[in-house]
């Protein structure tokens, strides 16, 4: 008797196990292939890997590096004299919440990574945005943004030419680009999902629910754009921002933006390091209408050098607001004194 109920019990012990089958949960999925079960095409979008040479760790090279090794043998010219992608750009995650552009979390959520805090907006994801140079680069770029504005493609030449100031890229550089940034794609757990969103998508995935609605309830859970807004510096330079700065997150900026490219030349010739005696010469720019003014710099850039391509980008608002730029002001004040 105790035997047949143990082999009953296992018998069916069996039959569950065999017919539970787990569905793959949503969360582990990347955000594309979730809204492709829902219908969408990304086939445009994806990198053509049937051309020779190309390959992620091919556009991983070129974006970090600046070069990458050819198809048939050696290794290509630098793209830019001046830059690399990683200059301007993050190739990680930089923001908490995906449905806003917000500096101040930015620059929290980087500097606990030990991340840059840049002009350019992170490549991390760029693949599911389907705007590119938004807002006011169409006042900066005119209409070279066209074939940028709704083209990733179109986004990454600009970008290698007008912000890199390098060369133009060959097909199998800008599809290894392309591959590389898939690679970088938003996942589901990226986003913030209520349990309810959750089994909202899991129903319309297993095809018991409206898939339009699925898809734009993702859709809602991240920026389809980097929205872009430029902004002059203060009208009194003496005044500043109107704001009252912080020393310590300013430092945050000074360290993880400016030094990023300027700490012993790095991307540029005019070199900054955190000694008392840059502070001094950027304290006393800073007030005047001088080109070293940090207040100068960052709202309008700096244009290149006669006979040097190289440039400063400025930061639009979404990029360092004024109470950042407040920030970086009481910082260099106080390292200073
Ligand atoms: C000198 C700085 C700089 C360099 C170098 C640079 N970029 Fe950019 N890039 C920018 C800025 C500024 C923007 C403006 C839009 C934004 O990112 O918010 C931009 C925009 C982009 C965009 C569109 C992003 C969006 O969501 O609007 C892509 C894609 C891009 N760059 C790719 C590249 C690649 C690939 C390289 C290297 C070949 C590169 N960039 C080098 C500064 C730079
Ligand atoms: C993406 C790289 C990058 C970042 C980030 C950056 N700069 Fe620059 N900066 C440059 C380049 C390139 C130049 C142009 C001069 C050159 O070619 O060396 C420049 C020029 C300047 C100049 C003018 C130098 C001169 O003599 O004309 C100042 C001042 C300056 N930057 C300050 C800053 C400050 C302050 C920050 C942080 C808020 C900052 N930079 C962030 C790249 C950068």
């Amino acid at each position: 008797m105790i035997y047949k109920v143990a082999s009953a019990c296992i018998g069916i012990i069996m039959i569950m196990a065999w017919t539970y089958q787990p569905s793959e949960s949503i969360t582990e999925k990347s955000v594309v292939e979730v809204l492709e079960s829902l219908g969408a095409d990304y086939s445009a979008k994806k990198p053509n890997m049937s051309i020779s040479g190309v390959s992620v760790e091919a556009g991983r090279s070129i974006i970090e590096d600046g070069f990458a090794p050819k198809p048939g043998g050696g290794k290509t010219g630098q793209q830019s004299k001046h830059f690399v992608c990683t200059s301007c750009h993050n190739t990680q995650r930089e923001d908490p919440d995906l449905t806003v552009s917000d500096p101040a979390a930015r620059l929290a959520y980087t500097s606990d990574r030990d991340l840059p805090f840049l002009q350019g907006t992170t490549l991390y994801g760029a693949v599911n945005r389907d705007n590119y140079y938004n807002g006011d680069y169409y006042k900066k770029y005119g209409d070279l943004v066209d074939a940028a504005r709704n083209d990733v493609r179109g986004a990454i030449q600009l970008c290698a030419v007008e912000c890199a100031q390098g060369r133009s890229l060959d097909d199998w550089e800008v599809e290894s680009i392309l591959a590389y940034m898939w690679s970088q794609q938003l996942q589901m757990d990226d986003l913030v999902l209520s349990e309810e969103e959750k089994s909202i998508i899991e129903n319309a995935v297993a095809g018991n629910g409206d898939k339009a609605e699925a898809q734009k309830l993702i859709n809602s859970k991240y920026l389809n754009g980097s929205p872009a807004t430029f902004i002059k510096p203060p009208e009194d330079r003496k005044m500043g921002t109107g704001h009252t700065g912080d020393s310590k997150m300013g430092m945050l900026v000074y360290k993880n933006s400016c030094l990023h490219c300027h700490k012993n030349g790095e991307y540029s010739f005019f070199q900054m390091d955190d000694h008392a005696i840059t502070h001094k010469y950027l304290n006393r720019k800073s007030d005047k209408y001088s080109r070293q003014s940090i207040y100068q710099v960052t709202r309008w850039g700096v244009p290149p050098k006669s006979g040097k391509r190289s440039y400063m980008p400025q930061y639009t608002s979404e990029r360092m607001s004024d109470q950042q730029l407040a920030d970086l002001r009481a910082y260099i004040r106080e390292r200073a004194e």
